[in-house]
């Protein structure tokens, strides 16, 4: 789900990011040619129908496209909360008030649904829609978001923000045991993208829900959902691999328009582990670590 722009790519090549996929010479041959998926590893899922919704964020979209939801992209609160506890062992606290607040901003009350997208948003039907989650920009969907842009597009990842994010571990000296894209990171990465909303971003708004909550959440949750789990790491470890999960990259890669990955078609890898049962990310964990990254910088907290 990718946005073209215009940035640099950071020094790292579309030759080095598709060895990074695993591609062959052959692979790469033909997709100069007719176009096909970069062969990342991944559990297959379904590709998108014309009226599917999918929207800025990458779990409720992998979920959808793995079917943990409905795969139109439209659910209830209740399979809401069941999918993102069984894919990614969040927690039924966090998951039911991102839900409700899901509802409130973008979705609709009688059903207790809302879209993961924009569109037509209700189980219901098109006539009591809301606005989904993309059209809940600074309601619910925030400014300074990892991968997505602020205004015009605030769902397709751009691919100088990914990279931005990617090239924050290019000067570790072993990539293959020592990357990891943990909180610390993550939170330099944050940052950099708030100083840049503020240059960048007339319009920039760090609401009391959008910049407090939904803002630290979703750098949060790119390491502690997304991150590997194992017996040697047991909180996760992200490694070069992983955030391509998260972005659904190779689309933009490759530039070829036909037979790709398109917009919302992250995909689950298949030896990818979740959080053990048990130990499930849920409310205090996310709003405990949010106040101490907030602490530590203060201007993540002026609203
Ligand atoms: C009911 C549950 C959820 C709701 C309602 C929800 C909603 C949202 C919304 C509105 C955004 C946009 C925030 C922004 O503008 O930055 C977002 C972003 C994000 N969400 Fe979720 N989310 C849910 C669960 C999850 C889960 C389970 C994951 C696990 C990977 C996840 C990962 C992310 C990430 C990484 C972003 C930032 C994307 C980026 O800009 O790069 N979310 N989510």
């Amino acid at each position: 789900m990718f946005v073209k722009d215009q940035d640099e790519d950071g020094g790292l090549g579309k030759d080095r990011l598709l060895e990074l996929f695993g591609a062959t010479e052959e692979d790469k041959k033909r997709m100069e040619s007719e176009g096909v998926r970069v062969p990342i590893p991944g559990q297959q899922h379904e590709e998108l129908l014309l009226f599917d919704f999918r929207g800025p964020c990458p779990g409720l979209n992998a979920m959808a496209n793995h079917g943990y939801i409905p795969r139109k992209g439209i659910a209830t609160i209740d399979e809401f909360v069941h999918g993102t506890q069984e894919v990614f062992g969040m927690g039924g606290d966090l998951a039911l008030l991102l839900s409700i607040i899901g509802v409130q901003m973008g979705g609709e009350i009688l059903s207790l649904s809302f879209s993961i997208g924009k569109g037509e948003n209700s189980i219901l039907g098109p006539l009591l829609s809301g606005n989904g989650l993309t059209g809940s920009h600074n309601n619910y969907e925030a400014d300074v978001s990892p991968t997505r842009g602020d205004f015009n597009n605030n769902h397709d990842v751009r691919m100088s923000q990914f990279l931005q994010l990617y090239n924050l571990q290019s000067n570790v000296s072993d990539p293959a045991s020592q990357v990891n894209y943990d909180i610390d990171i993550l939170t330099i990465f944050r940052l950099s993208r708030f100083q840049q909303s503020i240059a960048n971003n007339p319009y920039f708004f760090n609401g009391p829900i959008t910049g407090v909550l939904v803002q630290p959440a979703a750098y949060q949750f790119i390491f502690h959902f997304t991150a590997n789990k194992s017996e040697e790491y047991p909180e996760g470890r992200l490694d070069r691999e992983w955030p391509l999960f998260i972005t659904a990259i190779q689309k933009l890669i490759l530039e070829v328009p036909r037979r790709l990955l398109g917009p919302g078609q992250e995909r689950i890898p298949d030896n990818w582990y979740k959080r053990a049962i048990g130990d499930e990310y849920g409310l205090v964990s996310v709003l405990r670590e949010a106040t101490s990254i907030g602490i530590a910088h203060p201007e993540f907290l002026s609203v």
